[in-house]
């Protein structure tokens, strides 16, 4: 009986273990058997390893073969097993070398036909290779840019089984050593802000949701800018820090994506359509469970258009998430948590119709129609949100003739220099933007602003709630940062009220 091993990477959502897979051969009757795999996709991995194998020419050894996955206890999903097996299994029927199967990992599916096919999650199970001190690290031809993405490996592409027998006896196969990258590089949704002619109140209240990281609730008529506003937002925000865009480009290989053209380094922005599935939003899936939009907008924006339509189970259960800036998908043998940590923006029209609540225009829903629309976002996640905003339509002679506004690339300085002030302020806590400030340290590390008697007077009406309270007070600390002040006066937590309650009818 001979034997031998190599290793792989199994994924738990961001978290990858190294996975011992070791492959014996003889001391029974000729079939091939694997131990330690209690997903379904390992049994397709033993017949596509067997055609890979008899496609390049080798044999599969005519003995009994016994494949081990070990630790037997980790979940291991997914398809990218296959190069690690056909490796242990040639190793032990001394087709390749051992000799560089202990410090290298693999990471690979393959086709029938033998040939590499792409897998999700290449990064996140580099990363846990190098964590775990491997030196080397196999993957499919295609993905060797991505598996670049992380420094000081030595990464071998390998475009189908021949070449990762040339590879395992010490002949790495020559891929251009750096191929231009064929994806196009990675555009910005949206325009620039200077191409939104008037609603300078919308305008400005981006500009404070991006500074202090709030999130903002646009609402009005069809057609006055909501959706072009709520694009222009990731192009204000402050580029990804590098550990920031390591996190944000891994959970978009998980999901698939293609990092070719490098690590994602600005703020993502995901608008799923009101009519996606509930694992589309939040993650989930059969076998390797996938990250939804709400962990593809980490670190940046999620935006909701037409929010009432998205119905309450979905925007229920965006309520967890937006407290814990992580989701965990429950399974029956398992949880996958994807960080989640997104700037929400919500656009609605004001009724079905639209039209409700503009000067001129009549709206013709009837009342409990217009009632029902307005109660599916429900009140726990409106409370949740930071900034509101009505907005009015811009007259088709303005909307030609208005001034136009600050540049994307004028608001994003104000922006980053008033996230400089934040960092400064927050330098000794966990904490980096007034958004993620905990209510008790708002209200007893930081001074108070004058006018906090504004906030309590508005408490004891009920116009706002104690959370709502603490949103006003960020917010006015997020008013002060974009004004330079050292701390937030009356007229920063009169502003911050009116933001937080939106009364702003006709403002703009
Ligand atoms: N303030 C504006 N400045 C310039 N163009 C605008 C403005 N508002 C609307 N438009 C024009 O109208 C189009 C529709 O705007 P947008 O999709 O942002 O509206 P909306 O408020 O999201 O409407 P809906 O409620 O129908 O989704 C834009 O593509 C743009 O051409
Ligand atoms: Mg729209
Ligand atoms: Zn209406």
């Amino acid at each position: 009986m001979t034997s031998a091993s190599a290793w792989s990477v199994a994924l738990l959502g961001m978290d990858g273990q190294m996975v011992e897979v070791e492959a014996a051969i003889g001391g029974g009757l000729p079939r091939t058997i694997m131990v330690g795999l209690p997903d379904t996709a390992l049994y397709e991995a033993r017949d596509r390893c067997r055609a890979a194998v008899a496609g390049v020419g080798l044999s599969w050894p005519s003995q009994l073969v016994t494949i081990n996955l070990t630790p037997a206890a980790l979940p291991k999903a997914g398809s990218h097993f296959d190069i690690a097996i056909v490796s242990a299994v040639l190793a032990a029927s001394n087709v390749v070398p051992r000799d560089l199967l202990p410090t290298t990992a693999m990471f690979g599916e393959l086709g029938l036909d033998g040939r590499t096919r792409v897998a999700r999650g290449v990064l996140p199970a580099v990363l846990a290779a190098r964590e775990r001190g491997f030196h080397r690290v196999i993957v499919a031809a295609q993905q060797v840019r991505e598996a670049h993405l992380v420094e000081g490996l030595t990464i071998w592409g390998v475009r189908d089984l021949a070449d990762l027998v040339e590879v395992l006896n010490g002949r790495p196969v020559m891929l251009d050593p750096d191929p231009e990258p064929d994806a196009a590089p990675r555009t910005m949704p949206g325009g620039d802000l200077a191409d939104v002619a008037g609603q300078p109140t919308a305008r400005w209240a981006l500009e404070v949701a991006a500074a202090g990281g709030h999130h903002l609730y646009l609402h009005g008529p069809p057609g006055v800018g909501k959706t072009m506003l709520a694009e222009r937002l990731p192009g204000i925000l402050p580029d990804l820090t590098p550990d920031q865009a390591l996190e944000v480009s891994a959970i978009h290989s998980l999901a698939g994506i293609d990092l070719s053209a490098g690590l994602v380094s600005r703020p993502p922005y995901s608008d799923p359509h009101h009519n996606v599935s509930m694992a589309g939003l939040v993650g989930g899936g059969p076998r390797m469970a996938k990250p939804g939009a709400i962990s593809l907008a980490h670190r940046g924006v999620l935006f909701l258009d037409e929010a009432p339509e998205f119905g309450p189970r979905l925007i229920e259960a965006l309520r967890t998430p937006l407290e814990r800036g992580a989701v965990t998908i429950g399974r029956a043998d398992r949880h996958t948590t994807f960080p989640a940590r997104f700037q929400l923006v919500l656009a609605a029209n004001p009724c079905p119709c639209g039209r409700a609540g503009t000067p001129g225009l009549v709206c013709e829903c009837p009342p409990m129609a217009v009632r029902r629309y307005r109660d599916r976002l429900s009140g726990p996640i409106l409370d949740r949100i930071d900034l509101q905003v009505s907005m009015a339509p811009v007259r088709k002679a303005y909307l030609r003739h208005a001034a136009t506004g600050d540049s994307s690339a004028q608001v994003g300085a104000r922006v980053r220099q008033a996230r400089e002030r934040q960092r400064a302020r927050l330098r000794d806590t966990p904490w980096s933007i007034n958004a993620e400030v905990p209510g008790a340290h708002l209200r007893s590390a930081l001074p108070l602003p004058e006018g906090i008697d504004l906030l309590d007077a508005a408490l004891v009406r009920g116009q706002i709630s104690s959370r709502g309270a603490d949103k006003c007070l960020r917010i006015a600390w997020t008013l002060a940062d974009l004004a330079g002040r050292d701390r937030p006066g009356r007229d920063d937590v009169r502003t911050a009220l009116m933001l937080r309650r939106g009364d702003w009818a006709g403002a703009a």
